[in-house]
């Protein structure tokens, strides 16, 4: 079974546009799951321009299903997963200032960093997570670090989807299969949304989990939250 954890990022965006608490993002988050999410993604950036670190303390306490919290592995970041001890943490590569994630991790480069971080967060029992693109030798990098999983970052394929979605999934495929034969988990995300999730699905059905955050957003302005988490998980059977 493949988990749609859902990036909740953008409704503390929205929050955060008038200085309340409406959207009040815990309400959200327990509303994804009791609407069938089976996990709940984070992204606090060092600026909290959208999830603020008291946000994770919050929800840790509260939620349910999976919590996974990802970003740049700063101390700050790396005190505060400690603290919280999600499930998981999927690292990404992102300078503090970058609108969104928009590439992995040069796993061959930085390996040394990436394994002392595996063996930190192992030892404190939280699942790790690193998020790589279709580079096959990365992602063998990425196993040589001791990462339970990887996530494939999916905005080149939900890019090219629409013109050859044969195409587009073929590097993922093959990436995919790699993963697997290393023996870590797989997870994906970015850019993943109602018109692309299911083809991934079909032709990568081994994925333990997908994160979505904005498509889902902007889905449920119109759908609705229930809705369109149903939807979501319709495209994951
Ligand atoms: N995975 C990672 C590592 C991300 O940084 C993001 C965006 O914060 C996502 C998944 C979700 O991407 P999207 O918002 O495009 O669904």
């Amino acid at each position: 079974m493949t988990k749609l954890s859902v990036n909740i990022n953008k409704i503390a965006t929205i929050r955060n546009a008038r200085g309340g608490n409406n959207p009040d993002v815990v309400k959200v988050a327990l509303d994804c799951e009791r609407f069938g999410a089976q996990g709940i993604t984070v992204h606090p950036r060092p600026d909290e321009r959208h999830i603020r670190r008291s946000d994770v303390y919050a929800l840790k306490p509260l939620l349910s299903t999976e919590f996974n919290i990802e970003g740049y592995p700063s101390p700050e970041f790396i005190d505060l997963v400690l603290k919280v001890k999600p499930h998981q943490v999927t690292l990404v590569p992102d300078a503090p200032d970058q609108i969104t994630s928009n590439a992995g991790w040069d796993t061959k480069t930085h390996q040394s960093f990436l394994t002392e971080l595996m063996d930190t967060f192992g030892g404190a029992g939280v699942r790790t997570s690193i998020f790589v693109g279709t580079d096959i030798e990365l992602i063998e990098y990425a196993a040589k670090t001791g990462a339970d999983r990887v996530e494939l970052y999916t905005e080149p394929y939900a890019t090219l989807y629409p013109k050859d979605r044969e195409a587009a999934i073929a590097p993922f495929v093959e990436a995919a299969k790699v993963v697997r034969s290393l023996g870590m988990g797989l997870n994906a995300g970015h850019d993943l949304s109602l018109e692309n999730l299911k083809y991934m699905h079909d032709n990568i059905p081994w994925l333990d989990e997908v994160s979505i955050g904005h498509a889902l957003v902007c889905d449920a302005l119109y759908l609705g939250l229930e809705k369109t988490i149903d939807a979501y998980l319709d495209c994951l059977k």
